[in-house]
């Protein structure tokens, strides 16, 4: 088996090396701050039908692959850790608060019928049934029984655990340049003026990932960032469970999901803002969260707020991840996943160890290749 280097520890960077390493391959990986970045941010949802957009046949059948990964890869993390790797098979419901918003609830639910997802059409009343607190208003409703919720600070936790007790060496060091000879990568320099040698050299560099130094301008891949803001509410005792399923909603044409954790926390996310690099929380993305959240949910106000933060989604031009060849031999991309990091965790790990192992990319992520933008 060929030896690895994984440049970033995000939550994809940590399980594709845990799966290089459980292959029998050799593997380092390169992180100032293992999972502090997007990962730590990120509401965890795994959403491939509540998130499913016209005309994105092939990413659906990628997420749904890693949605159905997802138990057999929490399982096998949870055993060799002993620590939680953070999926709640909850099911999702998704709400609608005015007639407007029924409206498109009622389009994309038929939409998502069409393409053979299984979805059930709600009134107010019922979805209110499933969830006792939210308001009155709600109009209407679809219950998604397949779409669930990774806590991803636990997934990260677990990943790094698994990843040392799977005998990955965790470099905590900035990546500065991949190493080359000729077309093929060779390994990766380092902050500290140390260069790690390896067979394949693994970009799991997310947001960053244009601006990877060492590679000829033209096999830059087209990832941009995309600034998400997210809210960590605290339910108190007295209203716990306060929902018990992942809840999105459409809230006066806004958009807004929250997200409960075991053991009383709710997530409310996301803005979604070009402004480059910048993670400041800014007041208008906190306002507009709550503003929604309270819409639907109205003991919103009741809640400890406990953090905002933050972080940056790696988008691509079609909004689909970018695997596999990168141009330059022995350099793989496992980036680009936009809004899906966490869902596509489990398929990314598989299909670039599998790369690895067998030199080929599976047929699954051919139509992920960074060819498809003419590079
Ligand atoms: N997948 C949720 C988000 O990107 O906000």
């Amino acid at each position: 088996m060929a030896d690895a280097v994984v440049v970033g520890g995000g939550l994809i960077g940590l399980a594709t090396a845990w799966r290089l390493a459980t292959d029998g391959a050799q593997v380092t990986i390169c992180d100032p701050t293992p999972g502090a970045q997007t990962s730590n941010v990120a509401a965890g949802m795994l959403a491939p039908v509540t998130e499913v957009e016209f005309g994105e046949d092939d990413l659906l059948a990628l997420n749904l692959a890693s949605v159905n990964a997802w138990p057999a890869f929490a399982a096998e993390l949870e055993q060799l850790t002993g620590q939680p790797a953070g999926l709640h098979q909850t099911g999702t419901l998704s709400v609608a608060y005015d007639v407007d918003d029924v409206a498109v609830l009622r389009r994309v639910a038929e939409y998502q019928r069409r393409l053979g997802l299984e979805v059930e059409e709600l009134s107010g009343r019922d979805a209110r049934r499933r969830e006792p607190l939210l308001a009155t208003g709600v109009s209407g409703g679809v219950w998604v029984p397949g779409d669930h919720s990774v806590d991803n600070r636990q997934a990260v936790a677990t990943l790094l655990r698994a990843a040392e007790l799977s005998g990955v060496q965790i470099v905590r060091q900035h990546v500065t340049r991949i190493t080359t000879s000729g077309t093929t990568a060779t390994g990766v320099l380092l902050d500290n003026g140390d260069t790690v040698h390896a067979d394949y050299v693994i970009a799991a560099t997310g947001p960053w990932s244009s601006q990877l130094a060492g590679l000829p301008e033209e096999l830059r891949p087209p990832v941009r960032p995309v600034k998400g803001e997210v809210l960590r509410l605290r339910v108190p005792e007295a209203y716990r469970p306060a929902l018990q399923h992942t809840v999105r909603a459409t809230a006066r044409g806004f958009s807004v999901y929250l997200v409960p954790r075991a053991g009383g926390e709710l997530v409310v996310g996301a803005t979604s803002s070009e402004l480059g690099y910048d993670t400041r929380v800014l007041a208008g993305g906190v306002f507009n969260l709550l503003r929604d959240a309270r819409t639907v949910l109205p003991i919103t106000d009741e809640l400890e707020f406990v953090e905002s933060i933050a972080g940056l989604r790696p988008a691509t031009p079609d909004n689909a991840p970018i695997l596999g060849p990168s141009g330059l031999d022995r350099l793989l991309w496992a980036t680009g996943h936009y809004r899906n990091g966490v869902l596509l965790t489990p398929v990314t790990a598989q299909v670039l160890a599998e790369t690895v192992r067998t030199g080929t990319l599976p047929d699954l992520a051919k139509p992920f290749l960074v060819s498809r933008f003419g590079h």
